[in-house]
């Protein structure tokens, strides 16, 4: 039973919960968001077996996609390369001037994707990644940082699940991240870029096709070479790593020599999907899952992922309106349209560095209309914590995974990890990094994350450049 009191800081006399009903409400939630050390080795053992399983045939829930990109860099890689990026949420298009030794210039410019261009008829958005590309590229020849008359190298990173039979092709299995451009999923992305350059008279041409994850892999090892796993926790997650051909069965009739090395795109937000057997998923969770343009699929990014953290603690939030516990008289519309708590808001909740909680006032007052009393605030706070904490946590599983499945833990491991929750979120590393010691003790410490170097725009720009290398050497030129 919900009880309410009259709170002094509540000038017009509203009914707010009392302290004490914040207070059991927070510990049921507790108990659902929380994760065991025990129940976290589970998630890990069967995120293995999923990881395996993705290797070893195609069609796999983790599709483990082989990238064609052969090994490490070897920090000698120069040249100007062009690297378009479509992300999560912006397009970004770069010159990356590659220097040796691990240095590099990059030049770049970003463009926000609208909701609709996300829906829109996927050729028709490549035409616009061309024609921001051309704009670039021009503006770049008048400058005379790019020398007019000539065609540039370039490395298109695109962060969506696609099959790849050569590093310039990729057939996309589906999308993430809420797109929906009709007309896209199974067919070759790098076919449809080339088709909207051409179309636009654009002076470059595809070398690479590469996710956010193999680039920051290569990237980040490109300047600290004791990186094995590069992850990227932002609207989406995912992680890459490096395997022995050997250890891919589903490749093994390609005729590449055993003993190479090949980077994988895990694609591993897709871990238990559909059959949803592995991971604590709460009723909140199912909504968001079943209210998606994609029902079923992304389980693991679904409970990880900026996308949807806030829309977690707002669905939590707005269960707890319906049965008149919080915000009763005052008008909820506000909170209750789906999205509108953006995960940056729990980012800001958790940092808020006042007694008072001043700046969680002013996010429920300005964006939402909403007056909070401080027991309340302090609830959101917890909550907040709860539900990044198991995304955190879940993360660790991953990296655990693929650690142990590489033997990884004794010799230790540097994690290159990107993305706006891993670069903002207050603590995320730290959890992160916590959860690791849950599932493998002390030695969970010789596991360690770091900030990685920009994946998308230099990693994408390495990898062009190796892929050249490679094919003027003739290694694996049909590749
Ligand atoms: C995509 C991955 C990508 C990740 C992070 C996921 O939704 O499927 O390809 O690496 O988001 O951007």
């Amino acid at each position: 039973m919900a009880t309410f009191t009259k709170h002094s800081e509540d000038d017009e006399g509203l009914p707010h919960a009392t302290k004490k009903t914040m207070a059991d409400h927070l510990r049921k939630f507790e108990a659902l968001f929380n994760m065991t050390p025990q129940r976290m080795r589970m998630i890990v053992e069967a995120f293995k077996e999923s990881l395996e399983q993705g290797l070893a045939k195609n069609g796999q829930i983790v599709p483990m996609i082989p990238t064609y990109v052969f090994g490490w860099p070897s920090g000698k890689e120069t040249g100007m390369y062009l690297a378009v990026d479509l992300g999560g949420t912006n397009l970004r298009v770069c010159l990356v001037k590659l220097e040796g030794g691990g240095k590099f210039e990059i030049t770049q410019a970003k463009y926000r994707l609208s909701e609709e261009q996300k829906q829109e008829d996927g050729q028709r958005l490549f035409d616009f990644c061309a024609e921001c590309l051309k704009a670039f590229i021009d503006s770049h020849q008048e400058s005379g940082l790019i020398p007019k008359d000539e065609v540039l190298p370039l490395g298109f990173t695109f962060s969506y699940p696609c099959s790849q039979e050569r590093i310039d092709h990729g057939v996309l299995i589906r999308w993430t991240k809420g797109f929906g451009a009709p007309n896209t999923e199974g067919h070759d992305v790098v076919e449809m870029f080339r088709k909207a350059l051409a179309k636009n008279s654009v002076p470059a041409s595809v070398v690479a096709l590469t996710c956010d994850t193999t680039g920051t892999l290569i990237a980040s090892h490109y300047v600290n070479p004791k990186t094995r796993i590069a992850c990227i926790f932002g609207t989406g997650c995912n992680a890459a790593y490096m395997e022995r051909v050997r250890d891919i069965p589903k490749i093994a009739e390609l005729g590449i020599d055993p003993d190479t090395e090949m980077a994988i795109n895990c694609e591993w937000g897709a871990f238990d999907s559909f059959e949803h057997e592995n991971l604590p998923r709460t009723k909140y969770d199912q909504i968001i899952d079943e209210t998606s343009n994609k029902p079923g699929e992304q389980a693991f990014e679904k409970l990880i992922s900026g996308r949807y953290l806030g829309e977690i603690l707002r669905l939590i939030i707005c269960e707890l309106i319906d049965e008149g516990v919080l915000f009763l008289g005052q008008n909820t519309y506000k909170i209750e349209i789906p999205y509108s708590l953006d995960t940056a808001f729990l980012s800001l909740m958790e940092s808020d560095p006042t007694d008072e909680l001043l700046m969680i006032i002013g996010i429920f007052s300005h964006f939402f209309a909403l007056e909070t009393t401080l027991a309340e605030r302090q609830f959101f706070r917890a909550l907040a914590k709860l539900v990044a904490r198991r995304a955190a946590r879940l993360s660790a599983c991953g990296i655990a995974a693929i650690v142990s499945k590489m033997g990884y833990l004794e010799e230790g491991c540097a994690v290159g990890a990107d993305g706006s929750l891993y670069n903002k979120y207050p603590k995320f590393a730290d959890r992160i990094h916590e959860g690791l010691q849950d599932i493998f003790g002390e030695k969970g410490k010789n596991i360690v994350t770091y900030h990685a170097e920009d994946g998308s725009g230099i990693g994408s720009a390495i990898v062009a450049a190796m892929t050249k290398e490679r094919k003027d050497a003739n290694i694996y030129p049909n590749y």
